[in-house]
């Protein structure tokens, strides 16, 4: 069964719009909700082209190998922070379905299970004339990309690396979207937060994030990552990622 035979199959509750091969599902999803798409309108595509990822990289979406899904969203611009979080914990509840140990997340928005990246996440803002538009929540996840002969190897895995058995994408794609809209109308409440604060993995740590080297200590209400470094002086890092981490919790 093809993706899209699959996806027709999964009557998925939102609106969706499914292509084999695009450019980048954010970008259609943006133009998207720029026409007026709803609240959890969904892009899905079997391959991406030009697959973007955090910081101006490339993303890879090789045909029949991953999840590219990009959800359009209309929350309060005072909420907007919140879709990262609302990202991370829809994978990592995903994952944990099909059976993972040893997930979590690395802030701000990374999945990883036995410390290799199986997802990311790339949320992207809409403004016009100084106000919020809308948000697209952009997810790609791991499924069965090889990446053994890759320089990715030691820090990227799929999914099927870890169950050891093959997954439905289809499937995949309509518990992500139930995780996405559990977690979405949660946006205002603490449990959101709370649990995704809960599931980072680094709180503790010594890390290096955006070039600041010291202490993982805790995150913000907005997402920020608060790092101490060696003088005892907190940083507070809004956006950007870590680069850096020693596993091991420093004592208290
Ligand atoms: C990262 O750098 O970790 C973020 C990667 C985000 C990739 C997803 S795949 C679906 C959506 N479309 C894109 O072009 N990017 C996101």
């Amino acid at each position: 069964m093809t993706l899209s035979e699959g996806i027709l199959r999964q009557k998925l509750a939102q609106p969706f719009r499914y292509y084999q091969r695009v450019a980048s599902t954010n970008d259609l999803a943006k133009t998207w909700l720029l026409d007026g798409a709803p609240d959890g309108a969904v892009v899905i595509a079997d391959e991406q082209a030009r697959g973007r990822g955090r910081k101006g990289r490339i993303w890879r979406t090789p045909p029949g190998t991953a999840l590219a899904v990009s959800i359009v969203m209309r929350p309060a611009a005072a909420r907007i922070a919140r879709i990262n979080m609302i990202g991370a914990l829809s994978v990592f509840d995903l994952a944990a379905q099909v059976g993972c140990e040893d997930i979590g997340i690395k802030w701000p928005n990374d999945i990883q299970v036995q410390g290799k990246k199986i997802s990311g996440i790339l949320v992207e803002n809409v403004w016009m004339q100084g106000s919020l538009h809308g948000a697209v929540l952009g997810i790609g996840v791991n499924i069965r990309i090889d990446f053994s002969q890759t320089d990715l190897r030691e820090t990227a895995i799929s999914l099927e690396d870890v169950t050891g058995f093959s997954l439905n994408r289809a499937d995949l794609i309509r518990s992500l979207l139930e995780r996405v809209a559990y977690w979405y109308q949660r946006i205002e409440s603490d449990d959101l937060f709370d649990t995704w604060r809960s599931r980072l993995s680094m709180l503790g740590c010594p890390v290096v994030a955006e070039g600041v080297r010291g202490r993982a200590l805790d995150v913000t209400a907005a997402g920020g990552l608060l790092v101490e470094d060696e003088f005892d002086a907190l940083h507070e890092i809004i956006t950007g990622e870590i680069t850096a981490v020693t596993q091991e919790r420093s004592a208290e």
